[in-house]
């Protein structure tokens, strides 16, 4: 490349690098797999040193990939939060072990880890206890998430043992385990949300979500990797990490040392073919100089310390023809995009089919039919298209567009402005929505209903036996045995298996009836809180995002859910059927002080967080309301409550009661 080109190329490198930037630490939906993006840095990196009168200090290579986000306090760090030098070959570890023993003079001692996938953190303990957590920011500073680091169990709140530092950091690596990733996102799918892309991406958004009680839901875990201040217990990295564990910090045991380049490629090349065991993603290995004073003499670059090295497993890929997409219609009526391949061998298994998500995916990519198209298998079991050969793509080729109409019953696609999905809006009447939600209602944690499997819906939709899950209770022996292959055993199996489901609760009925974004944690707090269906059915829009934890997209789903005429036989038919539509009264902590009043929570507390608040009127009998009407018993008011809201309650005579007030009614009521 001469001058003139490279003058062209550098500022177009860097616009891409830090556009994957925003999308990696920013968005959490990075575009291009690591290697791709490794590969661009790469090719930066050479062009400035080849043309060294177009470095900048504000170049992509010499600054860390900012994930300071809006919302949160900045915080310096007091020591730099860098970044590692990534590798994929094994010559370049070599590399790294010649210039550090050229630097120390001496034969290294080093300290293998893996490379957790998830988001960096950065703690701070004072005399034991955890005052601070900071993500990497720009690696000067970085977002103050303590509130949200309180929430994590693995990570301690207070420390106990010999030697701890009066000050210290302690910085390691935020996710969630695969196992817990996978059961968060099965729930997800059965409430009708769409499900999360993988577990780094998301455990990164969570440390990010502006409420801590949120996070709390999430499955989130730290493992720790490295300790800095300015008296440390010990001389090197991996005793620090040691003591650390013994304090209560959660250090992997997967750390090796080593005393030789070759000890080094054995763990790399060990764990390569060990890491699909593991309980969590990792994505490659890090490799660190053991001791602190020589970790001191090698000191840093601007981005990345000279004594440790990422080496990275490079995602397994393959290239293949796109011979079609496919639009398939789930339960809720989500339409997913699928690419049809021509079958190649991918990691031991063949590819045939590879998921875009949706439509923004599918532009992004800009596939047309016939493209060359590369497929990788991350943690997910589909694998996913990463990139296109444009310059393969034959010429005249189609475009793949998405459909305007559901492929399975023709009505016009629908698409909300916050949503991702396309949805077809036949809930009653599309087929794979009719069969889904009847598989959904009979499943296990809904009506459970044993016998039952998705081949037989399908024969008894087939048959013009059901339609809906209503029809499930009118089926007769005489129905079921006509089937085809059904035999009697099965068939009076079935019918047991309905009429059990009759004694089901009313909670998993509610969560059986698969009203979107209504999940399993929501059907129990609605149940709890309504009592039975009518009332359910007669709730307001201030009534629903009243109650703690109902937001206001479940509000608007269970709004529309019961204003179709439709979905109210089918709940006349299931009562009717004999199925439990009330909660049967429990008895629980709580009392009921507050029971008819409904009350209004607003201002900012000192005693209690709101959700507290919220949470203890719903425990003692009380409704919680999110708007003013004649029908609020009084309002709980704290600091800077909106002067709109005194001035409705002021009008409407309504008594608007301090916290201190608030907690008084319970003391009167205990003494
Ligand atoms: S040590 C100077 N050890 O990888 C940076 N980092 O690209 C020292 N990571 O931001 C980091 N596992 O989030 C270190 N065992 C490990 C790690 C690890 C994952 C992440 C970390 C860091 C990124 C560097």
């Amino acid at each position: 490349m001469n001058r003139e080109e490279a003058a062209k190329r550098i500022p177009e490198l860097r616009e891409q690098i830090k556009d994957h930037n925003n999308r990696y630490y920013i968005s959490n939906e990075p575009l291009i797999s690591d290697y791709d993006y490794d590969l661009l840095v790469k090719e930066l990196e050479k062009l400035e040193s080849l043309f060294p009168e177009f470095a900048r200090e504000s170049s992509p290579t010499r600054l860390v990939g900012s994930d300071i986000t809006p919302g949160f306090t900045q915080v310096r760090h007091p020591y730099p939060m860098l970044s590692l030098g990534n590798t994929y070959n094994e010559e370049e570890v070599r590399d790294f072990d010649t210039r550090v023993k050229k630097i120390l003079d001496n034969d290294p001692e080093y300290a293998c880890e893996l490379k957790y996938d998830g988001v960096s953190i950065s703690l701070t303990y004072r005399n034991g206890r955890l005052v601070s957590g900071v993500t990497r920011g720009d690696g000067t500073k970085g977002d103050d998430v303590t509130a949200n680091i309180r929430t994590i169990r693995s990570i301690p709140q207070y420390i106990e043992g010999d030697d701890i530092p009066a000050e210290f950091t302690i910085r390691g690596e935020i996710y969630i385990a695969i196992e817990d990733f996978a059961r968060m996102n099965l729930e997800r799918e059965e409430a009708g949300f769409e499900k999360y892309a993988n577990p780094r991406n998301t455990a990164a958004g969570s440390l990010k979500l502006l409420d801590p009680d949120e996070v709390a839901k999430r499955p989130l875990e730290c493992f720790l990797y490295s300790m800095l201040g300015a008296s440390l217990p010990f001389r090197t990295h991996s005793q620090n990490l040691e003591i650390a564990k013994k304090w209560g910090f959660r250090v992997p045991d997967e750390i090796e040392l080593v005393s030789s380049v070759d000890g080094v490629l054995g763990f790399i090349s060990s764990w390569d073919k060990k890491r699909k065991s593991l309980p969590y993603e990792i994505d490659g290995a890090v490799i660190k100089v053991n001791r602190l004073d020589d970790q001191s003499r090698l000191g840093m670059t601007a981005k990345s310390p000279r004594w440790a090295i990422a080496y990275k497993y490079k995602a397994e890929r393959a290239g293949t023809i796109l011979s079609s997409v496919s639009f398939q219609v789930g339960r809720t009526g989500a339409v997913t995009p699928v690419a049809n391949l021509v079958p190649v061998l991918l990691a031991g298994t063949t590819v045939k089919r590879a998921s875009l998500h949706n439509a923004d995916q599918m532009e992004l990519l800009d596939l047309h039919l016939g493209d060359e198209v590369f497929v990788e298998k991350g943690g997910e079991i589909i694998p996913k298209i990463v990139g296109v050969n444009r310059e393969a793509r034959k010429e005249g080729s189609l475009k793949v567009i998405f459909i305007e109409n559901c492929p399975e019953c023709g009505s016009v696609l629908q698409r909300e402005e916050t949503e991702a999905n396309h949805y077809c809006p036949n809930s009653n009447h599309c087929p794979p929505q009719i069969k889904g939600k009847i598989e959904h209602f009979i499943s296990r944690k809904a009506m459970d209903i044993d016998g039952l499997g998705e081949e037989t819906i399908d024969l008894l939709y087939r048959n013009g036996l059901v339609e809906n899950v209503a029809d499930l209770y009118k089926l007769s022996f005489e129905d079921i045995i006509k089937l085809e292959r059904m035999g009697e055993k099965s068939a009076e199996n079935i019918l047991r298996g309905i009429d059990a489901s009759r004694d089901r609760n009313f909670h998993e009925l509610l969560f059986g009836l698969g009203i979107r974004y209504v999940g399993e944690t929501v059907a129990k707090t609605l149940a709890k809180y309504f009592e039975n269906i009518d009332k359910l059915i007669d709730a307001t829009y201030e009534e629903l995002t009243g109650i703690h934890e109902i937001g206001t997209r479940i509000a608007e789903s269970l709004l529309s859910y019961f204003s179709q005429p439709e979905n109210l036989t089918i709940i006349k038919r299931l009562k009717e059927a004999g199925l439990k539509m009330h909660t049967e009264q429990v008895q629980g902590e709580g009392s009921d002080i507050l029971r008819g009043k409904v009350i209004v929570v607003s201002g900012k507390f000192s005693r209690h967080s709101r959700d507290e608040y919220k949470e203890m009127i719903e425990i003692n009998g009380g409704k919680n309301s999110s708007s003013i009407s004649a029908s609020t018993s009084f309002i709980l008011a704290g600091e800077n409550m909106g002067p709109s809201k005194l001035k409705k309650a002021t009008d409407l005579g309504i008594d608007i009661l301090s916290e201190e007030d608030f907690l008084k009614l319970f003391d009167q009521s205990s003494n």
